[in-house]
């Protein structure tokens, strides 16, 4: 099994033919060009498109990866939210530089991004969790993120738990859990091209100012 699996992943080859990224096409704000590329993703109904690869580094040097969704852009960057004692949490304590990965297949696109996080204010993960439906609400004071748990039988417990605690009143937010911004300092717009000529633009940061370059693929 491993083994014919193993030959396949070697034989299969993907040409990428459908679209061409260049440097007026990328604009000069990276954020806009995720929203246009983003935009595009829904259009071409990309299952998941507010789904992105997270990696943090640990204390020790350890990276490690995760999917979060993406919950909200501004100018300078991406917001996701989480539980700050989990393992990227504890992460982020030690180290607050991330790098996102997002690939949009469909598109034959990749972005990659990086920068520093810092905890959203109180008020707006407030106002986040508020919105949310009141299963998730439940989940976020159920659920000790990444923390090992004999069964599902004791997840379970946890939930029953916290729905007879808040039971006729509405759930507030637990006090480890909110969001985070990741503000951009590097982005690479990667749009797969014919013959692995692939069009890679990079947006760098310099102080205030976007600069743009190409690398190659
Ligand atoms: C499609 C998808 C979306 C996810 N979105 C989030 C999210 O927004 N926030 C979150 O904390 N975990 C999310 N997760 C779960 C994480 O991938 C991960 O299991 C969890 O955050 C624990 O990671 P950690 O132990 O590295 O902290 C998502 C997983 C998938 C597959």
């Amino acid at each position: 099994m491993i083994e014919e699996v193993s030959n396949y992943l070697n034989q299969i080859r993907h040409e990428f033919t459908s679209q061409a990224l260049n440097e007026e096409a990328a604009g000069d704000i990276p954020v806009e060009l995720y929203a246009k590329w983003l935009e595009e993703a829904v259009g071409a109904q990309v299952l998941d498109p507010k789904a992105m690869v997270v990696s943090t580094v640990s204390g020790n040097g350890k990276p490690s990866s995760r999917v979060v969704y993406n919950r909200g852009i501004t100018e300078t960057g991406f917001k996701f939210y989480t539980n700050y004692d989990s393992r990227k949490g504890h992460d982020l304590e030690n180290n607050p530089f991330v790098s996102v990965n997002v690939f949009w297949s469909e598109m034959e696109r990749q972005i990659r991004m990086e920068g520093t996080v810092s905890k959203l204010d109180r008020e707006e993960s407030d106002a986040y969790f508020k919105a949310r439906p009141r299963d998730s609400q439940i989940g976020a004071w159920a659920s000790a993120q990444s923390q090992k748990v004999t069964d599902r039988e004791e997840l379970e417990k946890w939930v029953k738990h916290f729905n007879e605690k808040f039971e006729g009143m509405e759930v507030p937010r637990p006090p480890h859990w909110g969001g985070y911004f990741i503000e951009a300092t590097y982005f690479e717009f990667w749009q797969g091209r014919p013959a692995r000529l692939h069009d890679r633009i990079i947006f760098e940061k310099d102080g205030n100012t976007w600069n743009k370059y190409r690398v190659a693929p």
